[in-house]
């Protein structure tokens, strides 16, 4: 009998997920000779009944695109999903939902390609029975398990640019330029293209600032005749003692909070206490648009041949990872509720500080 899977792209979405719907359709059919449903807007198509059977056509010159042909859901989590009704609105367990259907449609295995709120998902649908393989993507790269993420690497590329574009209008005015980047809890992105792109102060989640130590290093470099400086915040920075700052709450969402609003916080009390003129840059969603770079589609598609063949072999309820420069895999379970973030004693950060990069700490 032909063996059908299932897909579904889940969480926020980031460049890359078409290459993985696009390499899983693709092997599935050719290696394996089997069928490929893909589920519409993440979890919301398994509770809905929304799905499209994918043939090689259908995914045929997706591979460059931004977004996801299926769509995504950050609000969909069948366990925790939200009902309005005329008392506000409750909560209800939809997974007996997605499993009939998983029944319904014979499946022999769904791929979760998403981030950790995706893995948690399918690590709790294997519990009740479904044979789960995730795919780890997200431009924060803070999913445990994997050394990476696709992605990140072209949100890196998309935040890095934007720190060269600020750096030259933050020289030509002599101020300082705050540039707040996406991440939620980990400092990854925030990082990695605040040293790409020659950031002087690089604020992330991981090491609490201190507005007097982020001062310190402003006025030093204008005491070396630098007369502008960029600072690089991700979206999770707090300071020492103090509270992340929110910008929306998502009512829907099992995961309510959205990060922002950090790099203005900063950028006010930063020219109050310097008087030199600030100007803040939140980059926002355009990091998670736009065609993936060579690594993420390079990735995307390994991770989707792997996890296609980790089914052939009936290798479930695991999630495709990246593991020094092998594609392997690990227990979905035991990357559920976790979150991997940047070591504060890690080897990127000391080799910023050894250039000078000051952390505001
Ligand atoms: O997880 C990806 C991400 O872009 C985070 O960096 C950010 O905090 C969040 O999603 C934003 O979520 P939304 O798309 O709901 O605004």
């Amino acid at each position: 009998m032909t063996a059908t899977i299932g897909i579904l792209t889940g969480g926020g979405d980031c460049p890359g997920l078409n290459a993985v719907i696009r390499g899983v359709t693709k092997s599935a059919i050719r290696k394996y000779g089997m069928k490929v449903v893909g589920f519409c807007d993440g979890f919301q198509g398994m509770i809905e009944g929304n799905y499209i059977y994918l043939t090689e056509e259908g995914v045929s010159g997706i591979l460059t695109e931004g977004g996801t042909i299926l769509g995504t859901s950050n609000v969909a989590d069948p366990f925790n999903y939200y009902v309005e009704d005329e008392n506000g609105g409750s909560r209800k367990d939809l997974s007996g939902t997605c499993m009939q259907l998983y029944e319904e449609l014979g499946l022999t295995a769904l791929i979760c390609v998403g981030g950790d709120g995706t893995m948690a998902i399918g690590a709790r649908l294997s519990a009740l029975g479904a044979n789960v393989v995730g795919v780890p993507k997200t431009i924060d790269k803070d999913v445990f398990g994997t050394d990476t993420t696709f992605g990140f690497d072209s949100a890196r590329a998309t935040a890095t640019e934007a720190i060269d574009k600020l750096h030259t209008t933050a020289d030509a005015h002599q101020r300082v330029m705050i540039v707040e980047v996406m991440g939620r809890n980990a400092g990854w992105l925030a990082l990695e293209s605040g040293i790409a792109g020659g950031g002087d102060i690089i604020i992330i989640p991981e090491i609490p600032y201190r507005m007097e130590k982020i001062v310190e290093a402003v006025n030093g470099r204008i005491k070396r005749g630098r007369r502008f400086s960029i600072v690089v915040v991700a979206e999770g920075a707090a300071p020492e003692g103090g509270d992340k700052v929110y910008k929306k709450e998502v009512k829907k969402s099992h995961d309510p909070m959205r990060l922002g609003g950090v790099g203005h916080v900063i950028g006010r009390e930063l020219e109050e206490l310097t008087g030199i003129e600030c100007r803040v840059a939140v980059l926002g969603h355009v990091q998670r648009g736009g065609t993936p770079t060579p690594l993420d589609r390079l990735l995307a598609t390994e991770f989707a041949v792997k996890a296609v063949e980790l089914i052939n072999e009936k290798r479930f309820n695991r999630m495709v990872a990246l593991q020094g420069s092998r594609i392997a895999s690990v227990e979905i379970e035991k990357v559920m509720g976790k979150q991997r973030t940047v070591p504060p004693d890690s080897d990127l950060v000391s080799f910023a500080r050894a250039i000078g990069t000051s952390f505001g700490d």
